[in-house]
């Protein structure tokens, strides 16, 4: 992806937030000036838990169809802290009829929730013992903590408000019908390790350096601690 195309996003989802009266941590509005003026090790938490912007278009090159816009507003524990934190919580922004291509986790267990805009639909399949899609058994979920069977491949609608509990290697898809402002609470993420894209997609995007950084995604705190 581009840089002036990730900048472009950044500014697009900051007004979509505006927009559902949803704010961000204060340094999720630093500039990339900002981050270089701090000292690294005041951040440690922030740098390697990988909190912050996230973009991706699973290197597909077709961001408006398949991709997805994150924020990770908190992230699980870490030396740089004194405490055990197991969970984290993101935004993940869908637009009208953008993938998220399907994946399961081996660890993560993960509420999907709708904190506002369009309608948010999820295609769900267990996994087999092999890690193929499993086409066949009905899949069980918790909708807003009520027990709902789907069929192998079915889709689930999540209005603004409602939520579901995915488990561990449940194969899950999903879009917007309008844009969506996805909020995720979890286990402790883990994005090297814990992704398992059912057609291997890579989870970053290779990035074209056209214009300076608006906003750093996750990838590039890399540079803050090597300066
Ligand atoms: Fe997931």
């Amino acid at each position: 992806m581009k840089r002036s195309e990730i900048n472009r996003l950044i500014r697009e989802t900051e007004a979509f937030l505006d927009s559902q009266n949803w704010k961000l941590p204060e340094w999720g509005y630093w500039s990339w000036e900002d981050w270089l003026r701090r000292n690294p090790d005041e951040l440690g938490e922030i740098l390697t838990k990988e909190m912050g912007w996230d973009i991706t278009d699973f290197a597909l090159g077709d961001f408006r169809n398949k991709g997805m816009v994150l924020f990770t507003v908190r992230n699980g524990s870490t030396p740089a802290t004194s405490y055990e934190k197991p969970y984290c919580e993101k935004l993940l922004i869908v637009d009208d009829q953008q993938l998220c291509l399907a994946h399961f986790h081996w660890d993560k267990i993960e509420d999907i929730i709708n904190r506002g805009g369009g309608t948010l639909k999820l295609r769900l399949n267990n996994a087999n013992a092999d890690e193929s899609l499993d086409e066949t058994n009905p899949v069980v979920v918790y909708v807003d903590g009520i027990r709902t069977e789907l069929e192998a491949g079915g889709v689930l609608s999540l209005k603004p408000g409602q939520s579901v509990t995915l488990p561990q290697r449940n194969y899950h898809s999903f879009w917007g019908e309008g844009k969506v402002l996805i909020g995720e609470v979890s286990k402790i993420n883990d994005d090297h390790t814990d992704n398992r894209f059912l057609d291997d997609s890579p989870r970053f995007p290779v990035i074209d350096e056209d214009e300076p950084i608006y906003r750093p995604l996750i990838g590039d705190y890399v540079k803050l601690t090597a300066k």
